[in-house]
């Protein structure tokens, strides 16, 4: 049977970091808090001329080095986003053009902070059927520009970066063993961007007002975090006939350190069997999963044989898991 294996990994933070004692000289938070109640220490902060293909285009030609492949070797580019750099083109054709990845087709896809899943599993689906051998996926996001720094509800949690992987379809036991994924839109409410779509237009009238900002309830997303994530991690364990203790590594999406631990402790997944990051990056949003999973192979902590699994939540509401035997 045809796998989708992940050949190389790359990632990329911007320089300027944002510290949660720098956010206390713009917000009335404190570091104490944020810590507390997020994990969170630092998050990276994208320069003024910075987008999400710029992003993009460095972790991307990380990966492509670390698998040894030219650019015009890549079939497909998928980068996964909720910060495009436009509302079109998508971000992934700015990317194929930029690397010159002459021989790709791309597109964008949003499932928010679980985009790297989703587009995980798409990218094996394809890998899978014969359609496309190999395939950039990239998770990538500015968010920061888009936050209102008066708002702490939102504006302590966000931060930017990049991270991509290249599959390639291969014989063998090693690459992506299996992939889960679910949405409920009824609670798409629970965190939103309002405007810039369809639905509310930018407008004299409404720029400045709160439809530009991110709108999160941020407790009852919580709760539906957690249950999301114990799912979530349950259906990755039944499609493997596997239980907790035979995973290797647990590589969360990076939104909040009481939700990953919540998630880990209910499964059974002990902590040391837990990759963390989001003290030093914060939520990366589509970027979290690929920026941690290129960190824990730089960290020896992902080496051939190692059963990896994946889990993310995010807006729409969407969720979902992957198992991969490195
Ligand atoms: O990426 C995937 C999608 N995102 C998530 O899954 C996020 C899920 N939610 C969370 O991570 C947490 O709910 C938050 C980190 C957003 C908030 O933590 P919380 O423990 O749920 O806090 P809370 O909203 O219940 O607020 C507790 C208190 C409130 O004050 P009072 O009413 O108790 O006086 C807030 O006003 O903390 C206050 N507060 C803050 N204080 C200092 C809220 N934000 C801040 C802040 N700094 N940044």
């Amino acid at each position: 049977m045809i796998r989708a294996r992940v050949i190389g990994t790359g990632h990329y933070l911007p320089e300027r970091v944002l510290t949660n004692f720098d956010l206390e000289k713009m917000m009335d938070t404190s570091d104490e808090w944020i810590r507390q109640r997020t994990g969170i220490e630092q998050r990276h902060v994208a320069a003024p001329d910075q987008a999400t293909s710029d992003l993009a285009v460095l972790a991307a030609q990380r990966a492509l080095k670390d698998a040894g492949l030219a650019p015009f070797d890549i079939d497909l580019i998928i980068c996964c986003t909720t910060t495009p750099d436009h509302l079109f083109p998508a971000t992934a054709c700015l990317i194929q053009h930029r690397i010159e990845a002459r021989n790709a087709a791309a597109f964008d896809l949003n499932a928010a902070c679980s985009g790297f899943v989703y587009g995980l599993a798409t990218a094996t689906a394809f890998i899978e059927s014969g359609r496309f051998r190999r395939v950039l996926l990239i998770g990538a996001e500015v968010a920061t520009n888009r936050l209102n720094w008066k708002n702490r509800d939102t504006a302590v949690l966000f931060g930017d970066g990049a991270g991509a992987v290249v599959l390639q379809g291969e014989e063998g036991e090693r690459g992506v063993l299996s992939t889960y994924l679910a949405a409920d839109g009824a609670d798409a409410h629970l965190l939103m961007l309002p405007a810039g779509g369809s639905r509310i237009v930018p407008t004299k009238e409404n720029i400045g007002t709160e439809v530009h900002d991110f709108q999160m309830r941020g407790q009852e997303l919580f709760k539906r975090a957690v249950l999301a994530f114990g799912s979530a991690i349950q259906k990755a364990l039944e499609q493997n006939g596997i239980s907790a203790s035979d995973v290797d590594l647990f590589i969360p999406h990076q939104a909040n350190v009481r939700i990953i631990q919540a998630a880990a402790d209910r499964a059974g997944l002990s902590g040391d069997k837990v990759f963390l990051n989001l003290d030093k990056v914060g939520n990366t949003t589509a970027a979290s999963i690929p920026i941690a999973l290129d960190q824990a192979l730089q960290a020896g902590r992902v080496v051939p044989g190692k059963l990896i699994l994946l889990a993310a939540f995010g807006a729409g509401l969407t969720w979902g898991s992957a198992v991969i035997r490195w």
